[in-house]
């Protein structure tokens, strides 16, 4: 999608400006021209002269420079691109677009172009999570700017937490999907992620090992396919996606209502891992020992089926509504049977085994069940996986 694209990018003052230059690198690899912008902070990170080198263009800096106002003022160079990329995309920064401040070029750039805009955020975890902070990445989501990252890991700084800018590769691929056809826009799809947790007492509850990293990657595919996503989680470790409609869950009765409440829908995809039972004598203060050595007494009941619930509406079901399977044995006819037992139209069958280390780990290995027979898929990055599936939805939905 690359080939013969040109890429306004503009390089935020944070210490990820060095891994720009790889991306740099990967975007001219992939064919496409990349036009360098760097604010002044961004010079205290990589220098003009390595970034024009790997470009094979001269970096763009000043707002008022008169040789390049002559040769191409800011306003052209604003639209001269097919996509204007951030990275990293700073909170100052971040803050400035979302306020609509133009006080450099690379601002001024940003409030002048037309073309499509995506930021790749990179700061610290406390600036990431600063309510302001979020409240200015809603603001840049609303005005239909992508985005991409940040991930969570160790930062430069030493903390640990979500605020790492996305590795160029990721920022690579959301780039080529950013470039991409919209084969959903206008399309609305549910997808429920994550784990539940059911209360034992106030202070404690019963959950299970799923990150949510699979539904998050799910919600991101279909949100770069240009759908409307509502995405119902649970408490997952993995950030969800910005972007989508996000309605956070804790209990399998909450997410059931939230995913109710989330209908109609074009397509709907249950990527969550449910709990099947929920505590039904759940104390309504913290249960204490009582001396005796004696455990209380747990009583379980069962918890609503979500995808057996929507599959089975007889008004409102959306055409088509894709569940999972996570087996530990007989992997495919198990998934077989719940797909019909379940009355979805697809399941997407997974070996949860230990030693497949697919339950909280970074790639998964599925077989789409459908009416048509099973479909085996290699064992890939969930993030392929996702893309993967938000196709197929894509095709599905256009051939209806
Ligand atoms: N699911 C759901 N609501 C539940 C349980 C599961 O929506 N209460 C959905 C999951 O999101 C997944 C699919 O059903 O898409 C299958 O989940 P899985 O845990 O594999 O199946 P179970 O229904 O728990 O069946 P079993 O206990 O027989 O394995």
């Amino acid at each position: 999608m690359l080939a013969g694209k040109r890429i306004l990018l503009i390089i935020g003052g944070g210490i990820a400006a060095y891994k720009v230059l790889e991306l740099i690198r990967l975007c001219r690899k992939a064919g496409a021209a990349v036009t360098p912008v760097m604010t002044a902070a961004a010079g205290e990170f990589v220098t003009p002269l390595s970034v024009s080198a790997l470009a094979g263009e001269a970096v763009h800096a000043e707002l008022f420079d008169l040789t390049s106002e002559a040769e191409m003022g800011h306003i052209q160079l604003s639209r001269v691109a097919d996509l204007v990329v951030v990275a990293p995309a700073t909170a100052n920064l971040m803050a400035r677009m979302a306020q609509g401040i133009a006080d450099d070029l690379a601002t001024t750039l940003l409030l002048a172009t037309d073309t499509p805009v995506l930021i790749a955020p990179a700061m610290n975890v406390r600036m990431w999570e600063h309510p302001a902070t979020q409240r200015n990445l809603a603001t840049l989501a609303a005005d239909g700017i992508a985005i991409a990252g940040p991930e969570s890991g160790e930062m430069a700084c030493g903390e640990y937490g979500p605020g790492r800018m996305a590795e160029p590769a990721a920022i690579l691929a959301a780039i080529d999907a950013a470039l991409g056809p919209k084969p959903l826009a206008g399309k609305t799809v549910l997808v429920t992620s994550g784990p539940t947790h059911e209360p034992i007492d106030p202070v404690r509850y019963i959950a299970n090992r799923s990150s949510g990293a699979q539904g998050v990657a799910i919600a991101r595919a279909l949100r770069d396919l240009g759908a409307h996503v509502r995405f119902v989680t649970g408490p997952g470790e993995v950030p969800p996606p910005a972007g989508v409609e996000l309605v956070r869950v804790e209990t399998a009765r909450e997410m059931r209502d939230a995913a109710l409440a989330a209908l109609p829908a074009d397509a709907a995809v249950f990527a969550a891992a449910v709990a099947d039972w929920r505590v039904e004598n759940a104390s309504g203060s913290k249960m204490k020992k009582d001396g005796t050595g004696r455990a209380p007494a747990l009583e379980f009941a069962e918890n609503p089926d979500i995808l057996k619930t929507v599959s089975q509406l007889a008004e409102g079901r959306p055409p088509l509504v894709v569940g999972f399977a996570a087996e530990t044995d007989d992997v495919i006819a198990n998934a077989t049977a719940k797909r019909a037992r379940k009355g979805c139209d697809w399941i997407l069958a997974n070996d949860v085994s230990p030693a497949t280390g697919i339950m909280g780990g970074s790639e998964n290995a599925v077989t789409l069940i459908t009416a048509d027979g099973a479909e085996d898929w290699p064992r890939m990055g969930k993030d392929e996986v996702a893309r993967r599936l938000a196709l197929r939805i894509a095709q599905a939905l256009a051939a209806d």
